[in-house]
Formats: structure tokens, C-alpha cells, sequence
């Protein structure tokens, strides 16, 4: 399989004081196949969202900037392109979708309105045709009565009904890979699994890649087929979703798995969380940024910041209690 996006050395700082730069993303590398789903999971905090703008270029400037690295897509350098190129990218290749979708509608204009705009930012088409589109569109994300819809303003659809039309949105350019930024996060349970499937099912059917932002190792587990772990800006440990769950190498996923509930929890027992928060980025420790919260942590852990390996099989991991594999970063 060929790799779709590749992003090298990304590093995405923030100036925070006058003379203070926090990195956000701090020399992370992964890569996107086509029609894969890849999740980035870590605390709040992390830099998943800032990872997801940086690859869209919408990291906002000032404060934010990106300071290194490149993110290549089908063979070119996103970094290196103008201001139109990239908008034409954005609008047409990759698509984001954001947790709330409240935000990102306009809320004096129909529903209608709204798509047929984008569908025709995107193609040539008669208003009549646009509307057609849209329609097209709405059923595909499983709409009910989508012609009626058409005429609604987005005040008047639920939580779940917003979020698909944001998907609609985003699907309006046919896009090779849809970013999803906690787009569930804001929804209940229920209402988060049947947007879940519907992610899933779209990405099956238009062959798209997924790029999918969470903090909820459930999730993960309900859409991915690899993860990468992040933790205070830096990748901690990628791998295939099956080797995670079953064999985390890293301490921070190992503690993330043990914050999730399993079937076999007593009731009323209450949940492993990991003690402590995540560090403010101004003030990270000088080894591993994980160290202050780590069980397994060695004299080492607090000197340097380990590099991130890459073990025989392909897993990433970026900790000294795991030996074996190539610096990559
Ligand atoms: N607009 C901003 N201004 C200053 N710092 C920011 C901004 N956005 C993000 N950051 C910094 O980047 C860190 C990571 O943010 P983010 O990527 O949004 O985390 P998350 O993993 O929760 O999506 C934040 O904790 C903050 O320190
Ligand atoms: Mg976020």
C-alpha cells in the first residue's frame, strides 16, 4: 500500500510570553495509507488538534507557526505551497471535520444554502444541480427527508443531525482524506456510534482515508487501524490497533488502556485513571515529558527524552525500559 500523506519531522510551536515558545508538536513523524483510518489518541492537552491543523495549515498565526518538518501528499510538499494551492487542497482533497459542529455552521443560513455553496466552491454545477447534490449528499449521511431538510437552519437540527451535515460538508469535494477532530466527543453515546458507523461506512464506500482525532481509547478501538499515542506534543508509541490492546509497550498507553472500562469491571469499582495531569508545555521535564507521571520511571527518564524506535515489527515507541530497533526520531 502506498502511503497517502507522510508527515516528517512536523514541529508546530506556539509564543506564549514575550520571550516564551512552547512546541505543541514537537519532530512528529507518521504516515496515512490510502483508505486507512488512523487515530491520534492522547489527553487533552497533547497536540492532536494541533497536528490536524498543521496539516490543514489553518495552526493560527500569530501565535502558532510551523517550524519544521514536511507533510507531504501525493507527492508534494504542503509546506511549500502558496496560500490559493493549499486552499484548493483544503477544499478539495482534504476535508476537516471539528467536535462542534455548531461552530463551523452558519446559523442565519439554511442548510441548503450552506451545502449548495460548497458543493459549488467545488464544482461547476447549476443551482438546481447543486441542490440535487445536496440531497444526494444528505442521503448518503443518512438523513431523513432530505429534501425538507434542505430548508432548515442548523438551530433546528440535533447535536447527531448537525454533526452529519458537517460530514455532508466535508464530503462535498470528494475528499482523499477526512480529518475528524473529536467530532464525537459533544454527542451521547448512542448518538456517537451510529456517527461512528456512518465515518466507517463512508470511508468504505468512497475509499477515503480517515485521520481520526480522540481522547477515548474506546473509540479507538470501535474505528482504527493503527494509532499513534500522544503525549505533551511528542509521539509516544504507534502501532497496529490489535498490538496496542494487546501488548502497549509504552507506560503512558499501558495507563491510558487501564482508564478504560472493560466488561469485567465490578460494578462500583472505580476506574484506574493516571495519577497527575499533563505538564504545562512552558515547563516540560528535561527527560521524558511522560517521567512525572510514569510508574516505570528510571534515573535515565529524567536526564534525556528518549528517542523515538522503531521496533522489527513496525511499532513505535519512544521509552528507555524498551530496548531493540532504529532511531527514527
Ligand atoms: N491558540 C493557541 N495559543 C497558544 N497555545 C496553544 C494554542 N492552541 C494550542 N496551544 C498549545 O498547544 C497545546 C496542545 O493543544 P491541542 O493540540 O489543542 O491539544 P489536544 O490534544 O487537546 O487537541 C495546548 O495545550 C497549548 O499549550
Ligand atoms: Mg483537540
Amino acid at each position: 500500500m502506498s502511503k497517502l500523506l507522510e508527515v516528517n519531522h512536523l514541529t508546530t510551536q506556539f509564543k506564549v510570553d514575550k520571550n516564551k515558545i512552547i512546541k505543541a508538536v514537537d519532530n512528529s513523524s507518521f504516515y496515512i495509507d490510502e483508505s486507512e483510518t488512523l487515530a491520534i489518541v492522547g489527553e487533552s492537552g497533547s497536540g492532536k488538534s494541533v497536528t490536524a491543523l498543521s496539516v490543514m495549515q489553518l495552526v493560527p498565526n500569530p501565535p502558532g507557526r510551523i517550524a519544521g518538518g514536511e507533510i507531504m501528499f501525493r507527492g508534494r510538499d504542503l509546506l511549500k505551497l502558496s496560500k490559493a494551492e493549499m486552499r484548493a487542497v483544503r477544499g478539495g482533497q482534504i476535508s476537516m471535520i471539528f467536535q462542534e459542529p455548531m461552530t463551523s455552521l452558519n446559523p442565519v443560513l439554511t442548510i441548503g444554502r450552506q451545502l449548495t455553496e460548497a458543493i459549488t466552491l467545488h464544482m461547476k454545477l447549476s443551482r438546481k444541480d447543486a441542490e440535487a447534490r445536496a440531497v444526494e449528499l444528505l442521503r448518503k449521511v443518512q438523513i431523513p427527508d432530505a429534501e425538507k431538510r434542505l430548508k432548515t437552519y442548523p438551530h433546528q437540527l440535533s447535536g447527531g443531525m448537525r454533526q452529519r451535515v458537517m460530514i455532508c460538508m466535508a464530503l462535498s469535494c470528494n475528499p482523499k482524506i477526512l480529518i475528524a477532530d473529536e467530532p464525537t466527543t459533544a454527542l451521547d453515546v448512542t448518538i456517537q456510534a451510529q456517527i461512528l458507523d456512518l465515518i466507517r461506512t463512508l470511508r468504505d464506500e468512497e475509499k477515503m482515508a480517515v485521520m481520526f482525532i480522540t481522547h477515548d481509547l474506546g473509540v479507538v478501538a470501535d474505528i482504527a487501524h493503527r494509532a499513534v499515542v500522544m503525549y505533551a506534543g511528542s509521539i509516544m508509541e504507534m502501532g497496529l490497533k490489535r498490538d496496542l490492546f494487546l501488548n502497549p509497550l509504552h507506560p503512558y498507553t499501558q495507563g491510558l488502556l487501564g482508564a478504560i472500562p472493560r466488561l469485567s469491571t465490578p460494578r462500583g469499582q472505580k476506574l484506574y485513571t493516571i495519577p497527575g495531569i499533563v505538564p504545562d508545555l512552558s515547563q516540560l521535564p528535561k527527560g521524558c515529558p511522560f517521567c512525572t507521571r510514569c510508574d516505570q520511571c528510571m534515573k535515565t527518564c529524567h536526564e534525556q527524552k528518549p528517542p523515538l524506535r522503531r521496533l522489527p515489527d513496525g511499532r513505535e515507541v519512544r521509552c528507555f525500559r524498551v530496548e531493540g530497533g532504529e532511531e527514527i526520531g
